[in-house]
């Protein structure tokens, strides 16, 4: 075959691998929603999404990870995942997002992840937080982490046609935000706050014709990075900066060479033209299902599964033989009987 017909075939989509990854990782945190246990449902997860990660051939190192590799023994950062084979990514995982949401079974918790070209995701290094603002493609060039809030609202308001009062904002329900949330409530628009989960509130934000139209406030680096890949698949613009708890964070960020002033958007977080991400319902909220057991032997899941490149989203029902996966994962997994986890 030449040359030429090659580079016309399609070539791997990653990212339909990966989903294999997110439900996996869903599957096995499932079985501890609702159980009050959040580091036990974090642990499944971790389990679920290193078991599957093992079948997908690629040379990663993971940039975004649970953590150092002392607190974190499994996909920590700097951890190099998959054979060795091409081609060479960064990886960012979150194999539970809303480890709390999970325990108290409240929705919106997912399993995440989203692979990049090698060198081209951002490394927060010391820095926790961000300030992040997010909106769809409609909104994306008014979106201004130094605008007063309440302009930044009306400005949406005028582009979108409508009343300021119909805008809504959804924002981490935190001490830090209350001078944040007065500036959109006096502006008029409207405010929802959530307990946990901004990657699924970035998610809605960006998402056309949603209940929701921005995402404002202070929340993960890490979820800040993975949210970036996903905004880049679905459209819209993301915008953080690095926000320091304290002296001796901001000091340490200044020392690691990091501009705390500086305004990062999708591309400065996920710099690479390929991004491919996949996002797994745990429960279930307004941008997917959670896992569910609609008969004894099985389990539902639902998946979001997106590549950049090739512009598709796709939206992933799958039916899950328990018996089987169960079997398949030498029983350590995807059972809702937790004394066999
Ligand atoms: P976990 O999954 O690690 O529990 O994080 C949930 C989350 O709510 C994120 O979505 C968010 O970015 C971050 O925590 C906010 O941090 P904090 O709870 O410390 O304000």
């Amino acid at each position: 075959m030449s040359e030429e017909t090659n580079d016309q075939l399609p070539d791997r989509n990653l990212a339909l691998e990966l989903v294999r990854v997110t439900e996996a990782a869903a599957m096995s945190a499932a079985p501890l929603v609702g159980s009050g246990e959040k580091e036990a449902a974090d642990q499944a997860a971790v389990d679920g999404m290193r078991y599957m990660l093992h079948s997908v051939a690629m040379d990663g190192v993971v940039v975004i990870g649970e953590g150092e590799k002392d607190e974190a023994p499994m996909l920590y950062n700097g951890e190099q995942i998959g054979d060795g084979t091409p081609p060479e990514v960064d990886i960012a995982v979150d194999p539970l997002e809303g480890t709390t949401l999970a325990a108290h079974g409240m929705p919106s918790a997912l399993s995440v992840i989203a692979l990049s070209t090698r060198g081209t995701m951002f490394d927060p290094g010391p820095c926790v937080y961000m300030e992040k603002m997010a909106g769809a493609p409609e909104v994306a060039d008014l979106l201004d982490l130094d605008r007063p809030l309440g302009d930044t609202m009306r400005l949406v308001a005028q582009r979108k046609g409508c009343p300021v009062s119909d805008v809504m904002v959804v924002v981490l329900d935190r001490p830090r935000h209350e001078e944040g949330i007065a500036a959109i409530r006096e502006a008029g628009a409207r405010v929802r706050l959530i307990a946990h989960g901004d990657v699924s509130a970035a998610l809605l934000a960006v998402t056309e014709r949603s209940p929701v139209d921005l995402l404002w406030g202070i929340g993960g680096t890490p979820e800040g990075v993975i949210s970036a890949a996903a905004v880049k698949c679905i459209g819209g613009q993301l915008l953080g900066r690095l926000w320091p708890r304290d002296e001796s964070e901001r000091t340490a960020a200044v020392e690691a060479g990091y501009d705390l002033d500086r305004v990062l958007d999708r591309d400065d977080l996920v710099a690479g033209e390929d991004v491919f991400f996949s996002a797994t319902g745990v429960t279930d909220g307004d941008v997917l299902q959670g896992v569910r057991y609609p008969s004894a032997g099985g389990a539902t899941t639902e998946s979001l599964v997106m590549r950049t490149r090739s512009g598709t989203i796709r939206r992933v029902r799958a039916t899950h033989d328990r018996a089987k996966l169960h079997a398949v994962a030498g029983g350590r997994f995807y059972t809702a009987d937790r004394s066999s986890t």
